[in-house]
């Protein structure tokens, strides 16, 4: 296989690293990821993380165990066990069907190469489609604010939502951004402030409970969110707080725009109902680690909610960005979602 490099996953001279997030943005470590347990460990740990970073982690896995001379069964073994690695983000599931159909041809090691370089170079060419499309949108914006982080560290191109952001920079200059910390897990406080400000993009983090006063306050031109599984009907899984952002964006009447490839569009799901959100260990409420250590603030034991994503129900989205354009309500019930 070529080498493939991004910001965050590197293949290079027949080895697979991947950047561990949890350290950033103040330590840069690259781990070998060379077998599924290594990789299932930093999808599970979002060691690595994002919808499409993912399933395109797992495709490169998946090519280079089959140049390593894995045979058909133990590579269909690998691909059940990694899609198995984490329950909401669809991209993993659709991108290792891609992988599974490679691996149904006769010349299937050469196909699963073929097939994994191809999802990794065609998500850097949907990363521009959507900021091309969704920059269009932001003309009149000066402060926009986002969740999470859907940069070059979800993906291995410019990312979703911060893809339109970078682009609507590049276009007016009088961008700024607010940056919900995304608690639990801080992608927004450690990961997104870090990308802005390596791209010199003004921004702000706040805490997530800010965001409802900034948008009081007029503060909020327009806000833009990835997504990890949309449903057929629009309604779309996301980091855990995106719901909250899109109630609060509909009651001070605030653009909000979901931001997606066509990867993340789940053909069998009709709705939001039935996306899977995956609960993780309530040791990640109860306090917090990375890069600076590990502290535990809650009483020990303290019983926890953690659900890792939730569901914004399509009725509060103004507008979805894929890189095939930009939908509205009508188009999303004439079904134009999955038409492409
Ligand atoms: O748990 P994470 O960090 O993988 O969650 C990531 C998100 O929720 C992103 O917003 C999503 O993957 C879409 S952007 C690439």
């Amino acid at each position: 296989m070529q080498d493939l490099l991004s910001t965050a996953l590197r293949y290079e001279k027949n080895t697979l690293y991947i950047l561990d997030q949890t350290l950033l943005p103040h330590e840069m470590k690259w781990l070998e990821c060379s077998d599924v347990d290594a990789m299932v460990e930093v999808i599970q740990s979002l060691r690595t993380r994002g919808a499409p970073l993912i399933g395109i982690a797992c495709s490169v896995l998946v090519a280079h165990l089959a140049e390593q001379g894995m045979d058909k069964p133990q590579l269909a073994h690998a691909i059940e066990v990694l899609r198995a690695s984490r329950p909401t983000a669809v991209n993993l599931m659709n991108n290792l069907q891609e992988m599974s159909a490679a691996l149904a041809s006769e010349n299937y090691h050469q196909q699963l190469v073929k097939t994994a370089e191809k999802l990794f170079f065609e998500d850097i060419s949907l990363c521009q489609q959507m900021a091309e499309n969704g920059a269009k949108l932001l003309k009149n914006c000066h402060n926009l604010l986002t969740h999470c982080n859907t940069g070059s560290l979800a993906t291995v191109g410019m990312g979703t939502a911060l893809s339109v952001i970078q682009q609507a920079y590049k276009n007016n200059e009088n961008i700024h951004v607010y940056v919900d910390e995304t608690r639990p897990l801080l992608q927004g406080g450690r990961l997104t402030a870090w990308e802005l400000s390596e791209l010199n993009i003004p921004n702000t983090i706040i805490c997530d409970n800010m965001a409802a006063s900034l948008m009081a306050k007029g503060q909020v031109d327009a806000i833009l969110v990835g997504a990890d599984r949309i449903a057929v009907n629009g309604d779309f899984a996301n980091k855990i707080g995106t719901y909250n952002l899109a109630v609060l964006a509909d009651y001070h009447d605030i653009p909000f725009y979901v931001v997606a490839p066509y990867t993340t569009i789940d053909v069998d799901c009709l709705s939001g109902e039935n996306i899977p959100v995956e609960q993780r260990d309530g040791d990640e409420v109860r306090g917090v680690k990375g890069s600076f250590g590990q502290v535990l603030w809650s009483p020990e034991g303290a019983k926890v909610y953690n659900p890792a994503f939730d569901v914004t129900p399509a009725k509060l989205v103004t507008g979805w960005v894929l890189d095939t354009g930009v939908f509205e309500a009508e188009d999303i019930k004439a079904g134009k979602l999955v038409k492409h």
